[in-house]
């Protein structure tokens, strides 16, 4: 039997949700770029186009925008345990633990995808709650009236989003929805195929994203840029580090051997947003960061990834460095509750081997003859 460490390069279902093409750059969800989807689509219509495999007519679109819309207030037991959580528990924690109270709320008997929308309209009211109490400021319940993507800028911030601010926030939202077979993704798809329910496989997933190897170098990324302060000490900066054969945060994917095309995307909203919020010189800071180390770098196929320029999107949208992560969650539930479907639909439980290495035929000894 042989041993594939990390289990790379092994498929564990067909898709037809997202296409990666890793050499050249490039990324499909349902076959559409990613790049005309960040730029025309929107929260509701990409989440759509995910789950249902095709962009909506006008008619499924409002429906699916109104389903989101209306869901998203969250039972009184878990708004009570946000107001009654600790302030500076891991805000990954926090999610984790709410959507798992969301589930043992959930007595209805609705189907996986009406269970997938309930879950992906509640997560921002999570995030944006307990944010918003751990700053000692009073929550702000979700608009119906808003989009997704605006929805949740405003229950961060208590204000309606500028264009830009809406446009970016849609943007993000859409570039960190789903990609093929992650940590978090296989996760969900583990505890699905014993036939376990979506609040589970969710929870998993989570717990799979929390991790620093996945979903935490965006907040790294950020503090880099800070600690650096000044475009004029960025070779310097990132020369020590490498030097000191230390990580460049937001750089390098197993995956993309070539600039992510989520960086490209995330570059230009970084640039406009933080110009319209004073923090101009923060962006200068990182585009001279990825000129070094693309310099430095980019002969190894080290390249800007994803994390690179989300962080700075984030930050300009009015989030906290810890909470970077459960925004990633709560754009990747399509991905994940996509998937699970997908899998479901021809499911067989995952059950890998071990290859043991071990003895085996030891003579028992009772405890008082042992060493
Ligand atoms: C994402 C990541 C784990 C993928 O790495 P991987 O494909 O498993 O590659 P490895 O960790 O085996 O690294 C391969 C080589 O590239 C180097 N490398 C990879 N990423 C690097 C980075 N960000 N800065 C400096 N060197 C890096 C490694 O040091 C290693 O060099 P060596 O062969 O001389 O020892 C890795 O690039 C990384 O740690 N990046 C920083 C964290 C980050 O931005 N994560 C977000 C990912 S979306």
């Amino acid at each position: 039997m042989e041993l594939r460490k990390g289990l790379e390069d092994i498929a564990v279902k067909e898709t037809s949700i997202t296409y990666i093409d890793g050499e050249l750059g490039r990324l499909y969800y349902r076959g559409y770029s990613i790049f005309d989807l960040a730029e025309f689509s929107n929260f509701e219509e990409t989440a759509y186009l995910i789950w249902y495999g095709k962009l909506p007519n006008r008619e499924e679109l409002s429906e699916i925008r109104e389903k989101l819309a209306s869901k998203r207030e969250l039972p009184p037991s878990v708004t009570k345990y946000l107001m009654e959580i600790k302030k500076d528990s891991n805000p990954m924690d926090v999610l984790r633990t709410a959507v798992s109270m969301l589930g043992v709320e959930d007595t209805d008997n609705s189907s996986i995808m009406e269970k997938s929308i309930s879950i992906t309209s509640k997560i921002p009211t999570i995030i944006a709650y307990f944010l918003r109490l751990r700053r000692g400021e009073d929550i702000v319940h979700p608009d119906e009236s808003l989009s997704h993507a605006e929805n949740f800028y405003y229950m961060v911030n208590g204000k309606r989003p500028s264009d830009l601010e809406s446009k970016a926030m849609n943007a993000a939202l859409i570039l960190h929805m789903d990609h093929e077979m992650n940590a978090s993704t296989f996760a969900c798809l583990v505890v699905a195929s014993t036939l376990s329910d979506i609040y589970s496989s969710v929870v998993a997933g989570i717990s799979a994203l929390k991790g620093p190897l996945h979903g935490g170098a965006n907040s790294e990324a950020l503090k880099q840029f800070m600690e650096i302060g000044d475009k004029e000490k960025a070779e310097e900066y990132v020369l020590s580090k490498l030097t000191k054969g230390e990580r460049l945060m937001g750089f390098g994917h197993r995956i993309y051997k070539t600039y992510d095309p989520r960086a490209k995307i995330l570059k230009g909203y970084a640039e406009g947003i933080t110009k319209e919020k004073g923090i101009y010189n923060l962006y200068e800071v990182a585009q001279k960061v990825e000129e070094v180390g693309v310099k430095y770098l980019g002969s190894k196929g080290i390249y800007p990834n994803v994390d690179f320029y989300s962080g700075l999107v984030f930050y300009s949208l009015g989030f906290d460095a810890d909470m970077f992560p459960t925004i990633f969650a709560s754009a990747r539930v399509v991905g994940w509750t996509a998937h699970v479907m997908e899998y479901l639909r021809n499911n067989r439980l995952i059950r890998p081997k071990a290859i043991y290495v071990g003895e085996i035929g030891r003579k028992y000894v009772p405890i008082d003859d042992r060493q």
